[in-house]
């Protein structure tokens, strides 16, 4: 049975009473809207802890102005009839006003230099959005593990820098993307592809198929294909795409050899996918 929480309070009482039991608690954050990503973050953290706590809360603080905060997709009770199928034991879903009272907060989390990259580019104070709710959602609900989705890399990176930054007494997993039969990443921006929008989606893996393909060579062969993999397709508009090195997240050197991330960020048909893959370079 999946319990429903929506006060700080109540949600640090049902940890603590955990802990008292020697029960390990793991939190997986989220903006609802689940899919089968985010289940396969919940099976992983049964796997991983005795207690499974899913957070959903749409962050007003990670969306600019431009960004589609209220568009974004809201389905509580589709989400907790979902949590209850995969076991989760607590959906904390509080209202906005029992976590931003003020409607943010004034003091942040700075994501820092590879905050303003890549995403954090294209959606300034994106990454300091995420990083202070994810703080708080750790304060609030005090997991032994935090479980977070490859398919965010960048997220996964700045997430990691804050916990060994800050010295957050929590660990961290990381469960690989999921996908459709095409190729296509889980995300709850999927639902807005229209027939031909979801047609030309699969285009983005296809573009990193491609980078892979040339990982042989070096990170501008890998550049070069992965564009023309998308290049010449109305409705597809090709935001950035990058080979980073996963230890830094900053571009690779010419002559960089070994393990490297390929991220990918388009727009199709009006909606914006990432998407990245670990390759070997050289
Ligand atoms: O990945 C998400 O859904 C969000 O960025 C997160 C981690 C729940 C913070 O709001």
């Amino acid at each position: 049975m999946t319990t429903t929480i929506t006060t700080v309070a109540a949600v640090r009482e049902q940890v603590a009473a955990a802990r008292v039991a020697g029960r390990r608690v793991a939190l997986v954050p989220t903006m609802g809207a689940l899919h089968e990503g985010h289940l396969a973050l919940v099976a992983h953290a049964r796997e991983v802890a005795d207690v499974v706590v899913v957070s959903v809360f749409v962050n007003p603080m990670q969306f600019g102005p431009k960004d589609d905060f209220t568009r974004y997709p809201r389905d509580l009770d589709g989400d907790r009839g979902l949590l209850a199928e995969a076991g989760a034991d607590v959906l904390f879903a509080p209202e906005a006003t029992e976590l931003l009272p003020d409607g943010r907060t004034q003091v942040r989390v700075t994501a820092g230099q590879i905050g303003d990259t890549l995403e954090g580019r294209v959606r300034p104070g994106h990454f300091d959005g995420v990083l202070t709710i994810v703080l708080k959602l750790l304060h609030v609900v005090g997991p032994d593990v935090v479980v977070f989705g490859q398919k965010d890399a960048q997220q996964v990176f700045l997430v990691r820098r804050m916990i060994r930054d800050l010295d957050v007494p929590v660990g961290l997993e990381v469960v690989q993307t999921i996908r459709e039969d095409d190729g296509l990443a889980r995300s709850s921006r999927n639902r807005y592809l229209d027939a031909g929008a979801r047609r030309l989606a699969r285009l983005v893996p296809a573009a990193l198929d491609a980078a892979e393909s040339a990982a042989d060579r070096d990170a501008d062969a890998m550049t070069a294909a992965a564009q023309s993999a998308l290049a010449g397709e109305d409705g597809v508009v090709l935001d950035y795409l990058a080979v980073v090195d996963p230890a830094t997240f900053r571009p690779v050197d010419d002559g960089y050899r070994g393990r490297a991330l390929v991220l990918v960020a388009a727009r199709v048909g009006g909606t914006r996918l990432i998407d990245n893959r670990f390759v070997h370079l050289g």
